[in-house]
């Protein structure tokens, strides 16, 4: 009998533990437009959902501002076929800092289409589409973002996709100034015509723990701190393993770079050299 008491606690003291230790939406992020689309379902794991139909969007964001990490999500996309919507997942700057910076997971529509791109000191247009492996609306998968000194790497399942890498020595531009993290879904004719008939349009997301440097304007050097794991030594690169998956990964799935466009060479030095 004591035996068994002394196993229900245990259970319950592990459970609380669990619980404590992921992180709850309200913790790091909040709603910051289109409330009445958005709906978060709070339990042993917490779920945002955005929503969009031809009344609008909605989107969350963090709370706080970071200087490096390696930025994760779970999302699953809307699950009906369309054009013309971008379910998505980013680090932006603030509009005040009057830098426009911002590294981007987008979806163009439902059907599998992904973009991963860079806007470093206001130059954009490093867009790089991919045609995913799976179903991006079936179930739910891990976009990361990791970001240090030496580079950014767009990862899906834990797959590097996108590289960029700081060739600041080079004249490329690279970000430095403090982002936080958007989550948002809209619509866009850039993307192709929606089809309404089938909407509304949610996009699922789970796991709000932020492993990232909050920024601090008292002490700018902290972020770039090798204590932090997502800026030690075996984070500046990528490994051989990962270098071959992502030579994979962009002979099999991707559909279009920015760096194969006439004159990329001269506006984007780091299309000259290696990307990886
Ligand atoms: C990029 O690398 C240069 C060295 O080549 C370094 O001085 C700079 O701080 C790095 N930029 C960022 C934003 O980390
Ligand atoms: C999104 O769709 C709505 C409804 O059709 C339309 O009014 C709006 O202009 C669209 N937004 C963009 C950015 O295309």
């Amino acid at each position: 009998m004591a035996s068994i008491l002394f196993h229900i606690i245990f259970f319950c003291l592990i459970l609380r533990t669990t619980t404590a230790s992921g992180s709850s939406f309200n913790q790091n992020y909040e709603p910051y437009f289109g409330l009445d689309h958005f709906k978060l379902i709070q339990g042993g794991q917490d779920e945002a959902q955005l929503t969009l139909d031809q009344n609008g969007g909605a989107g969350f964001r963090s709370k706080a501002e970071y200087q490096s990490g390696r930025f994760h999500i779970r999302m699953k996309i809307p699950r009906q076929k369309t054009r013309g919507i971008i379910p998505n997942f980013y680090l932006i700057s603030r509009e005040e800092s009057g830098i426009h910076t911002e590294l981007d997971f987008e979806f163009l529509g439902t059907t599998g289409d992904l973009q991963t791109n860079m806007f470093a000191n206001d130059l954009g247009g490093r867009e790089q589409h991919f045609h995913l492996w799976f179903d991006p609306s079936e179930d739910f998968h891990s976009y990361s973002i990791l970001w240090n000194q030496h580079q950014v790497v767009f990862l899906v399942d834990n797959i590097p996709i996108t590289v960029y890498k700081n060739n600041s020595a080079m004249g490329a531009k690279f970000p430095s100034e403090p982002l936080h993290i958007e989550a948002t879904i809209w619509n866009g004719t850039w993307v192709g015509n929606v089809d309404w008939s089938v909407s509304p349009f949610t996009t699922s997301y789970r796991n709000f723990e932020i492993t990232g440097c909050q920024a601090d304007n008292a002490n700018p050097e902290k972020c770039a701190s090798p204590e932090f794991k997502w800026n030690a030594e075996d984070q500046w690169d990528l490994t051989p393993q990962q270098k071959q998956k992502l030579e994979n990964i962009r002979k099999k799935y991707m559909y279009y770079d920015y760096c194969n466009q006439p004159n990329a060479k001269s506006k984007y030095p780091e299309c000259a050299v290696s990307r990886s």
